[in-house]
């Protein structure tokens, strides 16, 4: 198993010290930050867009992996690119045209992941995947922090990493969606190389720094 990375999501941060929060994470050892863009429309939530994402690029020099739970993602690309966004994740459910959407992302020089509901099934995705970056196994229903995880998630990830390695694709998978300590290893161990985490990290009973630690711990 190579190194797991982690990947905070800021969904569950303090957006009245967005900025603070994310640099605590960064010094607690945090890999990559995840950034949930929510359009009310593909799911039942709002968040926020390019402007705050701009905003807070400055209060950390780690990636960011943008997750777009939007319906015409297309419409978004360039913005979030601008905004500093490295990796730019759409969901397969909203896209009629993913091959097309995928490479508008890499030619707006980001890399390009392609999300999957719980209900959707990997084939979705199986004719873009040598062309992916990362694909992004959902372990809830998309729209909110702190829901329960998924079990099924754990055999979908184990498919999508014998899919990965069957087709020799790079992609990193990532899981996002309930993870924490406590199913932090049997996921990495199922494949996925980078884990989101919003509640466990940012709405922890412990410091940030400290929540971060013990899900690495957990991977030992
Ligand atoms: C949910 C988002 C997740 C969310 C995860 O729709 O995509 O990234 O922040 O939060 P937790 O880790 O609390 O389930
Ligand atoms: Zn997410």
């Amino acid at each position: 198993m190579t190194a797991v990375k982690i990947a905070p999501s800021i969904l569950s941060a303090d957006f009245s010290r967005l900025g603070e929060h994310i640099a605590e994470a960064d010094e607690g050892g945090a890999d990559i930050f995840h950034i949930d863009v929510m359009d009310g429309h593909f799911v039942p939530n709002l968040t926020f867009g390019p402007p705050v994402i701009k905003a807070v690029r400055r209060w950390t020099k780690l990636p960011f992996d943008v997750h777009v739970m939007a319906e015409n993602p297309q419409n978004l690309v360039s913005g979030l690119a601008d905004a500093g966004a490295d990796y730019i994740t759409v969901h397969a459910e909203a896209c009629t045209h993913l091959h097309r959407v995928v490479h508008q992302i890499q030619q707006a020089g980001v890399k390009a992941g392609v999300a999957l509901n719980p209900a959707t099934p990997l084939s979705a995705v199986e004719e873009v995947l040598v062309d992916l970056d990362l694909l992004l196994v959902m372990s809830v229903n998309p729209g909110f922090g702190g829901q329960a995880f998924i079990e099924e998630s754990v055999e979908k990830l184990r498919r999508a990493r014998k899919l990965l390695d069957k087709h020799n694709a790079k992609a990193e998978l990532q899981i996002d969606g309930g993870v924490s300590q406590k199913n932090a290893k049997r996921v990495a161990e199922a494949g996925a190389s980078i884990l989101v985490a919003g509640s466990a990290v940012f709405a922890a009973d412990v410091p940030v720094a400290q929540a971060i630690a013990r899900i690495r711990a957990s991977l030992a």
